[in-house]
């Protein structure tokens, strides 16, 4: 919503969020970083900007077309509004896609004269302003890339140290939505909290409300708070137009027992206004209708943004179907905004479970095996009981009353079946989000980290109170119970808080490593790369190596990456703990 669409509200309402807006931009730590960026907190204008960025926006998954899965950085201006006429002409505009969205490749390889960020005027040469007035006159919204280090992707013009001359000239421009990279930032010397949290501010300062999606690779931003800065967030690396791609990406969000234990999928962080986004759609650009059908199923159960990726103006009519269905979507758009979670997998077969605002429930039974297969959901699992009306959301009919389950039948591989299940009326329970104790610092005195999950990972996963090969940890002659034991390459992260003040650890390779790869432990602040986040540097170690002792301050941190970087050995973080204060 632009400010000039306000709706009318009566003056009483709008000055009590006015208030509101103000008592948040105007706390400590927003003054704090205001101060370090040259952001002055507060005009009226500003704070309304404010309130509906953080209340208003993106309050069901955002959906639209980005150009990038379709035509990567070969753009241009016949192209895209031929597909903005194509949005409105095959019913995607009404079926709710609303933003048009141009990915990497839209920008001039310099700035202007004055600094300012200008349209490659071969691709473009009417201008971003007219592009966004024609996308605008089509009924729909309008969107752009950018990336906050010194360069996209694709090295054009990024906007670190331009933060705000971008986020005006967008506004100029009548951007509604920003795509933000991250290539290159890890040379910024600001985290990603930082970095995205000036964004933030600086978009509320144009006085335009956009949209702002964080495309962050695998950088854990649910865990860092990205749901107070941004209304996306990725979670996946570059989606590809294959299966394997397409249901690893899910994964990343949806949890697959392995990459987040502590999870089982990002459920608990997603909802009205932020959301885990497992990257844009292959919808059209895979091999065949069961892998396109099964794609958008599994999208629309996980409350993911729903951003088309296909040349809309030459599509088939099936694909066309897929992606403006209509049940499935009420389901990804349903207002409640929980995200849909994992019943049941077993590795080829899933159960999904969206309990919706009306109080039915959505259900995907999925197979994702190479072999036929029936795929059976007791009531159990997804909260109801007795007798329940059961609906087919792609035939769109009611299949009948069912007792205690419901049975798909002969699913071939990436065949499934979307349901609704129940009856309208008190919405469902969802499951309990797990406890912050079990994954966070929330207690005084010592705290080993192998009490706690990790929150994030890459590479293999750690073993708990064991070495990688399960046996006791063991290094210069003394037993240690706790800690954990990694194979290089490895990054875990653990959730402080804030609340810690030392890291500890005694760090080695594992005496039963007789190779000769050399690696660096390093403690790492919140982001995985970047030279700016190391707190700790253990210099190269080898099997030859004495143990070390780290001993760290850690007061302030809210995110701790244990990073072992270097190839193949097996390594400890024996008795590794924080401590916070009595
Ligand atoms: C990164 C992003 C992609 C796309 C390209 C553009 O790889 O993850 O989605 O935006 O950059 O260069």
């Amino acid at each position: 919503m632009r400010l000039g669409a306000l709706p009318r509200i009566e003056f009483s309402v709008f000055l009590l969020m006015v208030l509101l807006a103000c008592a948040t931009s105007c706390s400590p730590e927003r003054m704090k970083q205001a101060e370090k960026t040259n952001i002055h907190p507060g005009t009226a204008r500003e704070n309304v900007t404010r309130y509906i960025y953080e209340n208003e926006l993106a309050r069901t998954p955002p959906m639209g077309w980005n150009s990038w899965n379709a035509f990567h950085g070969d753009i241009n201006e016949e192209q895209i509004r031929g597909i903005a006429d194509a949005m409105v002409k095959s019913g995607f505009r009404d079926a709710g896609y609303t933003y048009l969205v141009l990915d990497d490749g839209w920008m001039a390889d310099k700035r202007d004269g004055e600094g300012k960020l200008v349209a490659a005027p071969n691709k473009f040469p009417s201008g971003m302003k007219a592009l966004s007035d024609y996308v605008h006159s089509k009924g729909l919204k309008f969107g752009l890339y950018q990336d906050r280090g010194h360069s996209t992707c694709m090295k054009l013009p990024g906007s670190f140290e331009h933060e705000q001359v971008d986020m005006d000239t967008f506004a100029e421009w009548g951007v509604d939505y920003i795509k933000l990279d991250s290539c290159y930032a890890e040379i910024n010397g600001r985290k990603s909290s930082d970095d995205f949290g000036l964004f933030k501010e600086c978009i509320i300062k144009t006085g335009r409300p956009m949209i702002l999606s964080m495309a962050n690779y695998t950088d854990p931003s649910w865990a860092w708070g990205g749901q107070d800065i941004g209304h996306l967030w990725r979670t996946s690396f570059d989606i590809q137009p294959r299966m394997s791609s397409v249901y690893s990406c899910a994964d990343t969000s949806a949890g697959d027992n392995v990459i987040h234990p502590a999870f089982n999928g990002l459920w608990q962080f997603a909802g009205p206004g932020h959301w885990n986004d497992p990257d844009m759609l292959e919808v059209g650009n895979l091999k065949s209708d069961i892998e396109n059908k099964a794609h958008f199923s599994l999208w629309c159960v996980l409350a993911a943004p729903l951003i088309a990726g296909n040349d809309l103006r030459d599509m088939s009519e099936a694909t066309r179907n897929i992606l403006t269905a209509k049940e499935p979507i009420q389901v990804n758009q349903d207002p409640r905004g929980i995200q849909g979670y994992k019943v049941y997998d077993d590795g080829d077969h899933e159960i999904y479970n969206k309990p919706l605002s009306d109080g039915r429930t959505a259900v995907l039974l999925l197979n994702k095996g190479a072999l036929d297969a029936d795929i059976t959901v007791t009531w159990d699992k997804i909260g109801v009981k007795g007798r329940q009306m059961v609906r087919d959301l792609w035939q769109r009919k009611n299949l009948g009353y069912y007792s205690e389950s419901f049975t798909a039948k002969n699913l071939p591989q990436h065949g499934h079946m979307f349901l609704i299940v129940g009856s309208k009326g008190k919405p469902l329970p969802t499951p309990d989000p797990v406890p912050l104790e079990k994954y966070s610092v929330t207690r005084k005195g010592k705290t080993y980290l192998s009490d706690l999950y990790y929150v994030w990972r890459s590479g293999s996963a750690p073993e708990y109170d064991r070495t990688f090969e399960g046996k006791p940890i063991m290094m210069n002659g003394t037993l240690y119970e706790r800690g954990f034991g990694c194979k290089a390459t490895s990054k875990i992260m653990f959730k402080l808080n804030g609340y810690a003040e030392r890291f500890r650890a005694v760090i080695g390779l594992d005496p039963s490593y007789q190779g000769n790869e050399a690696v660096n432990f390093r403690v790492r602040n919140q982001d995985p790369i970047g030279p700016d986040s190391i707190l700790y540097d253990s210099g190269k170690m080898t099997k030859d190596t004495p143990a070390k002792v780290v001993d760290i301050d850690v007061r302030g941190i809210d995110c701790l990456i244990l990073s072992i970087e270097g190839k193949q050995a097996l390594c400890n973080w024996a008795d590794a703990h924080v401590v916070t204060s009595p």
